[in-house]
């Protein structure tokens, strides 16, 4: 029997010695001291023995455990640490590698000019608001003073919903006019920027949806003079001191009197030809349609519940992508809305 003890154990250290796993360690510590294990085998003999003879077989067979336990804990340690090590290496992060670069955006063209202008009309004292792109066409046409059968409301021009003319995508920004007017009482002074739709094929200078700029002022004596005197000083703070502007008779229904505000094309510079062909950007105008405005109607005022013999005020509507185009210098609105990075990269 002590043979077998001896035998066991220098069986069980060498074993333990090449074991090189959590799981092979495991393993072996079933095999050797488990219930079932070798060393409790032997133990289970020891009824056999003389009573002289048990205590110290019993004795050896508890070294021997203890021997064998004590070489488990230490391979434990020593392949905890290799595992470590390796695991370690594995998951190596070289901190000193370059990383890779990430490009950095920046606001698009269109919104930093956007903001060139906000920025101009909240100098001069004007509130920015903003409303529905899914428009009423109460208040995208006929508050405004736009009947039925004109033409603008035609199906072909304006995206409705589904058959139901009363809902639409608004088709310009002056529908703003009437929300504002209908809540606050003058002096009124907002600004009101965002996106408009209609059915246009798009061109050089048209796209099924732009963006708008809506101004409206109302107040006592409000006249042409103030809104001449706001549009010459947008004008002059985007474009320059020299900027070269024109204010053309016009007709709108919600303005009497209308007019519209044009720049000197900034390609032709008025022009109309680049070298002996008709400027692609005006057309051959020699200028560029900015915007519309005018003097308020006074059955708009009245549709909202101001007194026009009271009040007066002016109101105009610019497209952004138009002023973007002339203080950018791009001669196609259709790079505006491409999204390609080597044209957004030059602003
Ligand atoms: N809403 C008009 C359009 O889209 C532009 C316009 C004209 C706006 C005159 C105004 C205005 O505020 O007074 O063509």
């Amino acid at each position: 029997m002590k043979e077998q003890l001896e035998q066991l154990k220098v069986q069980a250290l060498a074993a333990l010695q090449d074991a090189n796993s959590p799981a092979a360690l495991d393993e072996l510590r079933v095999r050797y001291l488990g219930k079932k294990g070798e060393v409790t085998a032997v133990l289970k003999q020891m009824g056999k023995l003389s009573a002289e003879e048990r205590p110290i077989m019993g004795q050896l067979a508890n070294s021997v455990r203890a021997e064998i336990e004590e070489k488990l804990e230490e391979r434990k340690s020593q392949i905890d640490a290799i595992v470590l090590e390796q695991k370690l290496a594995a998951e190596a992060l070289d901190v000193t590698i370059p990383g890779e670069a990430v490009q950095m955006g920046h606001e698009h063209p269109m919104n930093q000019v956007l903001q060139e202008i906000k920025d101009i009309f909240v100098g001069l004292g004007y509130q920015i608001v903003d409303g529905p792109e899914v428009e009423l066409a109460d208040y995208n046409f006929t508050r405004l003073n736009i009947e039925e059968g004109h033409p603008s409301r035609d199906r072909s021009d304006t995206f409705y919903f589904a058959n139901d003319d009363s809902v639409l995508l608004r088709t310009q920004t002056s529908p703003m006019q009437i929300r504002v007017m209908e809540n606050t009482k003058p002096p009124i002074c907002i600004l009101a920027p965002g996106r408009v739709y209609r059915k246009d094929e798009a061109d050089a200078t048209h796209s099924p949806m732009f963006h708008q700029i809506e101004g409206l002022v109302v107040d006592e004596n409000i006249t042409m003079g103030d809104l001449k005197g706001a549009l010459v000083t947008l004008m002059k703070r985007i474009y320059g001191q020299d900027a070269q502007m024109r204010f053309r008779p016009h007709h709108f229904p919600f303005t009497e009197p209308s007019c519209e505000m044009d720049m000197q094309c900034h390609k032709c510079h008025g022009t109309g030809e680049v070298n002996g062909q008709v400027c692609s950007t005006c057309h051959g105008e020699g200028w560029i349609e900015l915007l519309g405005a005018g003097m308020v109607h006074p059955d708009v005022l009245r549709n909202c519940g101001i007194d026009p013999e009271k009040y007066s005020g002016f109101a105009f509507g610019m497209g952004l992508e138009r002023m973007a185009m002339g203080r950018l210098k791009i001669t196609d609105l259709r790079l505006i809305f491409d999204n390609d990075v080597r044209f957004l990269n030059q602003f």
